[in-house]
């Protein structure tokens, strides 16, 4: 097979080599295409363009496979737990006992918030949507920890992630405190990571903390199952934005901004409140189905589709399986599941939903599960966020060590010529 592609215009020949990466993909590499040719690629929300090589994250979207950093989505989201996963996501490796300590106890020693950051949040109105709050907030922390990272000193790299990674939780539970009206708290350093962020988010002020491990677990898995996807809409954003040496915290901010629309990670949200309009209407799924295969109709089945998915994503196996064990070990009935489970069963034998390879995607059974665990429906982004939050540092991480140019595509102009200017009078 050739490394060489070629590429035929107007008379002329242009060589590009060809990149093989570990799993077998293949890309043209044309980074000399427009100095050799004048010309660019135009390839609108990127669906051929690869926009870096990374080592981080292997997804076959065919073979509805998922590895971090070489381990299987399915073993990790079993065998392993959220923290682990973080670190080895980060750095590269799964931790050894002594490793997780050093990393966790880092962690709780700056798992403070600045007390001014207080006023901030009080200055949202409770209407506001926690996913705009977690993005201030966490573009706000920068005012607080005022040291730019250096990212040729592995120490101030380091010393950032874990800054990051303490006080995110705590910013997560506080913007759930905040909508509930509960008073803000902090953790405690006994207990594990997930827990922790668990307890700061619902400890009640006039009760013990109370451990529920169906509930951790649950909530573990999904962290886990949420915690990279290669380059996504919110990861190039996170690395765009870190592109022109913006610092990490602001470049998270802007991932957090990117992940809210319904197309990415607020698609968790509009899951749950269009299962429970389908309910309300008396659960008549056909009609959902037919409104979402209608061009003229805007409807489409929230959760269902994927960019690289063209056969199941693993990640909703997963998490269909999870939340048939979470609600029946919570003994929940959630008339929601059983609308979920007939829409999926409707779309996976309808011929538009099989001619164009949709189906579930991470969104469509996470919400079920979130709401069995009490976490409120505008809340579910923010929890898709601290999942994400270790694979954003990662690529950030990788993308600033691997010293990559500043983010900058180009465009083709079609708008007007160069015309004279008429003064306002004789417009
Ligand atoms: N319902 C109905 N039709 C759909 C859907 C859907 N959910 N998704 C795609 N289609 C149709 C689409 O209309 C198009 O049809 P046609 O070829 O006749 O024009 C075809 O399938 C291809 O869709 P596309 O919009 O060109 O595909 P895309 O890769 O640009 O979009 C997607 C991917 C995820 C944005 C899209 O499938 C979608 O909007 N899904 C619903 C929202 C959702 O669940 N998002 C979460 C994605 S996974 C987690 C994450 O990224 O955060």
């Amino acid at each position: 097979m050739s490394d060489k592609a070629t590429l035929e215009y107007n008379g002329r020949k242009y060589e590009f080599p060809v990149i093989k990466g570990s799993e077998d993909e293949f890309a043209i590499d044309i980074r000399s295409l427009r100095s050799s040719s004048g010309m660019i690629t135009i390839d609108s929300g990127y669906k051929n363009t690869g926009s870096c090589e990374s080592a981080i994250t292997f997804l076959d979207g065919e073979k509805g496979m998922l590895r971090y950093r070489g381990y299987s989505i399915e073993d990790l989201a079993e065998k392993a737990d959220f923290l682990e996963v973080a670190f080895l996501l980060i750095f590269g490796e799964l931790p050894n006992e002594e490793q997780l300590d050093t990393f966790h106890n880092d962690i709780k020693a700056e798992s403070h918030v600045d007390e001014e950051m207080k006023k901030i949040l009080h200055g949202f109105p409770k209407s506001a949507h926690p996913m705009g709050v977690l993005s201030s907030l966490t573009s706000a922390l920068i005012a607080f920890n005022p040291t730019s990272v250096n990212v040729k000193s592995e120490k101030e790299m380091y010393h950032a992630i874990i800054r990051i990674l303490a006080k995110f939780p705590v910013l997560v539970a506080w913007c759930m405190r905040k909508k509930k009206g509960l008073p803000l708290d902090y953790g405690d350093d006994a207990l594990g990571y997930v827990e922790n962020l668990h307890k700061m988010m619902f400890k009640k002020p006039n009760k013990e903390y109370e451990k529920n491990k169906i509930v951790i677990d649950a909530l573990d898995k999904l962290l886990i199952l949420h915690a990279d996807h290669e380059q996504n809409c919110s990861t190039s954003t996170v690395r765009i934005v870190g592109s022109s040496h913006a610092g990490l915290f602001v470049s998270l901010s802007a991932g957090i901004s990117a992940l809210w629309g319904p197309l990415h990670g607020g698609a968790n949200q509009a899951v749950l409140e269009m299962l429970e309009a389908i309910a309300a209407d008396g659960g008549d799924t056909k009609k959902y189905m037919a409104k979402a295969k209608d061009k003229n109709d805007p409807f489409r089945l929230m959760g269902f589709g994927h960019r690289v998915y063209k056969n199941f994503d693993p990640r909703a196996k997963i998490i269909k399986n999870a939340a048939d064990e979470v609600l029946a070990d919570l003994g929940i009935e959630d008339p929601i599941l059983e609308v979920a489970k007939g829409l999926e069963k409707e779309a996976l034998e309808d011929q538009y939903f099989v001619d164009r390879k949709l189906y579930p995607n991470v969104d469509f059974y996470s919400g079920i599960i979130y709401r069995a665990l009490g976490i409120p429906t505008e809340m579910f982004t923010v929890m898709f966020a601290m999942g994400r939050l270790p694979g954003w540092i990662a690529q950030w991480r990788e993308m600033r060590l691997n010293n990559e140019p500043i983010g900058r595509p180009r465009q083709v102009y079609v708008g007007e010529t160069i015309r004279p200017f008429m003064p306002l009078d004789r417009r």
